[in-house]
């Protein structure tokens, strides 16, 4: 705690009205037209107006690009400091979710470069591009664990493991908030949706979930625990409920938990309108009931729709939410604007931003995000050959920038097309006349080409918010486009360029080669470009589970066993699991495929037993394995360690990522991948939230995806 700080809230609190105190907790959506923009300066004058979200709409990841009015921002700050009473500066909060004016991957990609380095310094550029822009917060990083990709907004998380979302979590947190919240080129970061809003059922957006204690714990918690842990200052709370309790008026999760257990100190925000649908879930009567279940629960500012700002005072005159949780709320947002240095620096000073590095980095973190998922020995191409690109993506721009950007200069964006203009020539480009790279020409050009490219993919306006697939699929042309190009008996290479895995079946086999570039950013055709004629080497790996059918969903590597052997791990079949089509997955959690080869070492241990005693003092297991490129190019290697607790009191999942190391390893030669195991992985949380370690055997698994069979075991006494 910061004494000085402390004192500063106390002496600002006390010179307070209700009223105004009320104002803090209240975030107004962006006023756009004149009449709103004199309104939202008459309400900041009466100190009615604690922070504004920088967007007027309810989906503003579905929005086109919308620029930020630096000069209003500017406007609207001294009114707040100057004209209002309390001259309490405004808090501005923008969806900053994967990039500002420079894109990076969607966040379900960017884990999939299994690089948190990357991730983190990405992230810093992110938030110096946003806070040159007057943003001071971004409702970011998204954390929610997800294991439907028919769900929109899968594309906006780490996928479908806990691990995996847990370290992304930090090095989003510490690259946006920087080494100190109040420089001014730090955002603050607000992990969302807390919590279990990534379980929708079917998919279904804000559709009821049914998560256990249990698994909240080990599944749902540890990305949020690790953002805790990492200092993140808001957290906001989701629009689902969790077995019939929605999660803005849950004391249990709001306050008991996430304070309690999790141990967070900064301010909560409702999401949009989350704390008026406690109407709608039918346990309020009227926005002053919503307005004191979300108070109550531990919601600390209500997010552009003014329940707490129409109600409050009326709900304190009557009791029925006190002047303490008041208080408490209040001093939360402002110690939180005053880390930031909004007081002593309330309008931001003009400042340069490197454009071209962060360009660089958003294609360094392209490349490593793309997924090899099929090689039959076409890749890489050779830069001297006839290639047909074809393809609706073939042309397009807006789409590999994904959802979720609203700040992105298009100038910036090569289309596919150009980006191998620029690589191979025009003279070795074959390309259809049509804008939509579909039609009657293709099958000519194709025919004069020694390989076929097909840029295939989703739109980015059928990823994000309310926007759900029932089939994980690609568009009818576009399969008859593939399955046309498989009878021209050429090489057939297919860029997919999508926000979630496709289910693969129907697919796969018309292709000879798939790289899986997702929609990457701002540099995604440079990318794609570099990768597949080996002027880089694809290195990432798949951060969620690739079904062969929409039906197989969920289909999640860290599952725990089941009791009749029918069902073998991850839908592998002793028996079969469907009468009418091969469970397991088209590409299981972790794989991903190299130009190069890499031939695995044993895993040593050492040592190999320890007490508990001994691990509850800090000591370790050291667990190594050497790999070594057997192939023909420099490559990395993300090397994955998972483990099974083999008997314990609860059931733990067949297999679970507890570390990964990343490494570049050139050609011919040996790397060792080392990692330490003690007391934080080897154990799990109790459905109160306990952690436990218990002793027995461990299996510890060292390869290539989460299938690898090379393994040792070692034992907890
Ligand atoms: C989304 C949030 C977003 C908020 C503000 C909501 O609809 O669920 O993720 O931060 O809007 O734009």
């Amino acid at each position: 705690m910061n004494r000085e700080i402390e004192n500063q809230i106390e002496k600002i609190l006390a010179e307070m009205t209700v009223q105004e105190k009320i104002g803090q907790l209240n975030q107004q959506a962006e006023p756009r037209s004149d009449e709103e923009i004199t309104l939202c300066k008459q309400k900041i004058r009466n100190g009615e107006v604690g922070s504004i979200i920088l967007t007027a709409s309810s989906t503003a990841g579905n929005e086109k690009k919308s620029p930020i009015n630096e000069e209003l921002l500017d406007e609207l700050q001294h009114v707040a400091v100057e004209e209002s009473r309390s001259h309490v500066p405004l808090l501005y909060g923008r969806d900053v979710i994967h990039g500002h004016q420079t894109v990076y991957p969607i966040p379900l990609a960017c884990a999939c470069a299994f690089n948190e380095e990357l991730l983190k310094k990405s992230y810093r550029n992110i938030a110096r591009e946003a806070a040159a822009q007057s943003v001071h917060w971004t409702f970011s990083p998204m954390l929610d664990l997800s294991r439907d990709p028919r769900w929109g907004r899968i594309i906006e998380g780490p996928g479908e493991d806990p691990y995996v979302g847990a370290v992304m979590a930090r090095a989003c947190v510490e690259g946006l908030q920087g080494e100190e919240l109040s420089d001014e080129d730090s955002l603050l970061a607000c992990a969302k949706h807390y919590i279990g809003y990534g379980a929708s059922e079917g998919g279904r957006d804000y559709q009821r979930t049914e998560i256990t204690d249990y698994s909240l714990y080990n599944y749902y918690l540890p990305a949020f625990r690790a953002a805790v842990s990492a200092g993140v200052a808001t957290v906001m709370s989701s629009f689902n409920d969790i077995s019939g309790q929605p999660v803005t008026s849950s004391r249990k999760y709001l306050t008991d938990i996430l304070r309690g257990q999790l141990g967070f100190e900064g301010f909560v925000v409702s999401d949009w309108g989350s704390v008026h649908h406690l109407l709608n879930f039918g346990v309020a009567r009227d926005r002053a009931d919503c307005a004191a279940l979300a108070l109550n629960a531990g919601v600390d500012m209500d997010m552009a729709v003014g329940c707490y700002a129409e109600n409050l005072e009326q709900l304190l005159k009557e009791g029925r939410v006190s002047r303490e949780r008041l208080d408490e709320a209040v001093r939360r947002i402002l110690r939180v604007k005053l880390l930031k240095g909004l007081f002593a620096h309330p309008y931001p000073k003009k400042r340069r931003v490197d454009r071209g590095g962060h360009l660089a980095m958003a294609k360094e973190l392209a490349v490593e995000s793309m997924v090899l998922l099929k090689n039959e020995r076409v890749l890489p191409l050779a830069k001297d050959r006839k290639i047909a690109l074809l393809g609706p993506f073939a042309k397009e721009r807006r789409s590999l920038l994904g959802n979720w950007t609203v700040d992105y200069c298009l100038e910036d964006v090569k289309c596919f097309q150009e980006a191998l203009e620029e690589k191979i020539g025009r003279e070795h480009l074959l390309v259809s006349a049509d804008e939509s790279g579909m039609f009657d020409d293709s099958v000519p050009k194709a025919g004069m080409a020694d390989v076929i490219v097909l840029a295939l993919g989703e739109s980015w306006e059928r990823t994000g918010e309310r926007r759900c697939i029932s089939e994980l699929s690609l568009s009818a042309d576009q399969i008859a486009l593939l399955k046309r190009m498989r009878t021209l008996g050429k090489p057939v290479v297919g860029v997919f360029f999508c926000g979630r895995p496709m289910a693969m079946d129907g697919l796969a086999e018309y292709l000879d080669a798939i790289l899986y570039a997702w929609h990457a950013g701002t540099k995604t055709a440079d990318a794609v470009c570099d990768l597949l004629f080996g002027d880089r080497v694809p290195s990432g790996k798949t951060a969620v589970t690739f079904p062969r059918r929409t039906g197989h969903i969920p289909l999640y590597y860290n599952v725990t066993p089941s009791g009749s052997t029918i069902n073998g791990y991850y839908g592998e079949e002793p028996f079969p699991c469907y009468l009418d089509s091969a469970a397991s997955p088209a590409y299981p959690f972790g794989y991903g495929l190299s130009y190069t080869m890499f031939r695995y070492g044993a895993p040593q241990a050492s040592p190999q037993a320890l007490s508990l005693a001994a691990l509850v003092a800090g000591e370790m297991f050291h667990i190594s394995v050497e790999i070594t490129n057997i192939g023909e190019y420099d490559g990395k290697e993300t090397v994955q360690l998972y483990i099974h607790d083999r008997i314990a009191s609860r059931m733990r999942p067949l297999r679970e990522l507890k570390a990964w190391r990343k490494l570049s390893v050139g050609c011919g030669q040996t790397a060792a991948a080392e990692f330490e195991l003690g007391y934080a992985q080897l154990g799990f949380y109790t459905e109160e939230g306990n952690y436990l370690v218990e002793p027995g055997c461990f299996d510890i698994y060292v390869g290539e995806n989460c299938l690898t069979e090379n393994r040792l075991s070692i034992e907890v006494r």
